[in-house]
């Protein structure tokens, strides 16, 4: 019989949306269920990884024998992530990590008065770039591509930007995949190759996403 694919690899995957305080009561935020990052998760550690799962809010249960350090804000992912990088093989960042934070979070609950209220955001770290910049960079970095058109040229642009070794790319302007389904369907690309992952529940896809990373991890790539 042989060992599972994964069996003494470490694995940091985060998952879920992050949520950014305008004040006590409310948040800039996103649509992620966190579902495609747990499947991750869940399956990294039946194939045999030790897997630490950094997560936004989110309503799932933590599948077992996986670590998890629960996170709100992208300021708080990231560093979660850093602190848990030493060792790890692979990361996959798997997050909706809010794009643009509140400029200042109010103490006190916003009241209403004007007609109109202008917010000033300001960019939040990106987390998947500093990991692949990262001294202590794992071998294999995966990031995911959630995109509503042109699905190969933002993915590839996302690629060699942040200087990822695969991107997961999916359309998330069909209903049946990527954000609150339960299935999803990737492609998913490297420098010089791409490979289709068909639609199917989010456990077989993450079974799939695994394999490549398996295979990279075996050979060295
Ligand atoms: O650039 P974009 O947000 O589309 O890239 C998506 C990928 O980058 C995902 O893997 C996501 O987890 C990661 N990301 C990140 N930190 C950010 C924004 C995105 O790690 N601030």
């Amino acid at each position: 019989l042989a060992p599972p694919r994964l069996a003494g690899r470490r694995l940091l995957i985060s998952a879920g949306p992050t949520f950014e305080d305008l004040d006590p009561v409310r948040f800039v935020g996103n649509r992620s269920s966190g579902k495609m990052g747990f499947a991750l998760a869940a399956a990294a550690r039946a194939m045999g990884a030790d897997v630490t799962l950094v997560a936004g809010q989110v309503a799932l249960a933590t599948p077992p024998g996986v670590r998890r350090i629960d996170v709100r804000r992208a300021a708080e992912m990231q560093a979660a992530v850093l602190a848990a990088l030493p060792g790890q093989d692979a990361y996959i960042g798997a997050a909706a990590v809010a794009d643009y934070a509140p400029a200042e979070t109010a103490r006190q609950k916003i009241k209403k008065k004007e007609e109109r209220l202008a917010l000033e955001l300001v960019r939040t770290p990106d987390i998947l770039a500093a990991v692949a910049a990262h001294p202590q960079r794992p071998r294999l970095v995966v990031g995911f591509a959630a995109e509503t058109a042109d699905l190969e040229t933002y993915a590839r642009g996302k690629l060699a930007a942040k200087g990822l070794d695969l991107i997961a790319a999916n359309d998330v302007s069909r209903a049946d995949r990527g954000f609150e389904a339960d299935d999803n369907a990737l492609t998913v690309f490297w420098r010089d190759g791409r490979h289709e992952i068909a639609h199917a529940p989010k456990a077989q896809v993450a079974r799939a996403l695994l394999s490549l990373v398996a295979d990279r991890l075996e050979t060295g790539r």
